[in-house]
């Protein structure tokens, strides 16, 4: 069986035991493997003037090859035109870019850089899986070096419209280089929509069907793969951690008190500052539930030599100060906000133990925070999930509390409403989205996108 070979910026690693990394990519991976060999390629998070060749790790059936590179590379590719441009507008933010050509030239010299070390890696009949946002003209560059292998891409992040795509410097080469790749996969179907709408108003790809198009000698496919978690998994790691010491000091410190809870990355995406504004409204329209609420933000710090992730770091601590000066007592604090990393099962605990959960991105490619907070409940007694519309999970968790994180109004009610939600209620919608969790399964994610990849037929002329 031809082998898969995965290409992604950051790569998780098992542990010492040799175990795959928990959750995400790396459960996909596995699963998708079913007896194949794997080959995960990608950078090793750290620099180096001169990077040594790359670092070799076998595992199972798996092997691990990751590449330093250059502290130039680093802020050009990483910290310049992946994270400070392409990041900013494929989630809306237009107005945060800061386009360099300078930048743009890391991104180019990263991608070439990459396929130059994975190329002699390569066999005629590998499978290749490219990940996210970092390496769009990876296939171009490979291509280039003569692999014509079946190379499939797939963006974690959203699509925006073709109105704001058009407003990167150089779209044509950095978005147009994807339809180099066999298959283009996104996350929901509005993102695969602009995407197409692109592709036919911009590029002039013709397409018969949406799904199959055609440019020049090319041709290629472009789906919808929405990511999944391991729902059972997550689950378990939930109802085993009830009794740790860590869940007990947790319910200890709540003294009775109603646990909602956010955790996210920090990142102007994630809607901190709004969702912030929306407790805010709700402790001005809500003073019974004063002393009686405790909520607590998770927010480990991301990105952080960028200017907008020092900017939205400050914002928050502010609006948290802010919240818990106005409103806490000497005996309640409103708001407990938390930059260090939780581990799984901490994670996991506070989620089971949280009435809401809250999920209020500005706009987000899926959030499988949403999925796993979800996934934690005790179906008996289940918390309640708000979730941002702008959220690609809110295509398949519709029976969530879905808002309009924009709307400070809409999302104190929202706390109101899940405060107040009979158990019936709050039982039949975890029931409707557990159930969507286990449908797609993130085992049925990666499996369903190297079956479009490798599928044998040719597109509708
Ligand atoms: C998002 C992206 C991933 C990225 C992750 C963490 O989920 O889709 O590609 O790895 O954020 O960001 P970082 O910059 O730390 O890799």
């Amino acid at each position: 069986m031809s082998r898969l070979v995965v290409i992604s910026n950051r790569v998780a690693l098992p542990d010492e035991q040799g175990r795959p990394a928990p959750g995400g990519l790396a459960v996909a991976v596995e699963a998708t493997l079913q007896g194949r060999d794997g080959l995960w390629f990608g950078w090793s998070g750290q620099v180096a003037d001169d990077p040594p060749p790359p670092t070799t790790l076998e595992c199972g059936h798996m092997t691990y090859v990751l590449t330093d590179v250059r502290p130039q590379d680093f802020r050009e590719y990483y910290n310049g035109f992946a994270n400070r441009v392409l990041w900013p507008i494929l989630h809306y933010r237009v107005d945060l870019a800061e386009f360099c050509e300078t930048d743009l030239d890391g991104y180019r010299r990263v991608n070439a850089f990459f396929a130059e070390r994975l190329s002699p890696l390569l066999e005629a009949d590998d499978i290749l899986w490219v990940h996210d946002y970092h390496l769009m003209p990876l296939a171009l560059a490979l291509r280039a070096r003569g692999h014509a292998n079946r190379i499939g891409f797939f963006l974690h992040i959203p699509m925006p419209p073709p109105d704001l795509l058009t407003a990167l410097p150089h779209h044509a080469e950095v978005v147009g280089a994807l339809t180099e790749y066999n298959l283009i996969g996104f996350q929901t179907d509005n993102d695969a929509g602009n995407f197409a709408r692109y592709l036919t108003s911009v590029t002039g790809a013709t397409t018969r069907d949406g799904r199959h198009y055609h440019l020049g000698q090319q041709h290629f496919r472009v789906g919808v793969f929405p990511v999944g978690i391991d729902s059972a998994g997550f689950r378990r790691l939930a109802e085993a951690a009830t009794h740790s010491t860590f869940a007990e000091e947790l319910d200890e410190s709540l003294s009775g008190r109603t646990l909602m809870v956010g955790v996210d990355r920090l990142d102007y995406s994630k809607g901190i500052v709004n969702r912030l504004d929306g407790y805010e409204r709700f402790l001005e329209k809500y003073p019974a539930w004063h002393g009686h609420l405790s909520y607590l933000q998770i927010a480990p710090g991301s990105r952080q030599d960028i200017p907008e992730y020092i900017e939205i770091d400050a914002a928050v601590s502010a609006k948290v100060g802010h919240i818990n000066g106005r409103f806490g007592a000497a005996s309640w604090v409103p708001l407990r906000y938390v930059s260090r990393n939780h581990r799984r099962e901490e994670v996991a605990t506070i989620m089971r133990m949280a009435r809401i959960g809250l999920v209020t991105p500005l706009r987000d490619g899926m959030n499988l925070v949403a999925k796993e907070f979800v996934a934690a409940q005790d179906p008996a007694d289940p918390g309640v999930l708000i979730l941002s519309q702008f959220a690609g999970a809110a295509a398949e968790l519709d029976a969530a509390l879905l808002v309009n994180p924009h709307d400070r109004d809409a999302m104190a009610d929202a706390i109101h409403r899940a405060l107040d939600m009979p158990l019936e209620e709050r039982r039949a919608r975890h029931r409707e989205m557990y159930a969507v969790l286990e449908t797609n399964h993130i085992r049925n994610w990666g499996n369903s996108f190297i079956e479009a990849l490798t599928w044998p037929g040719r597109p509708p002329e």
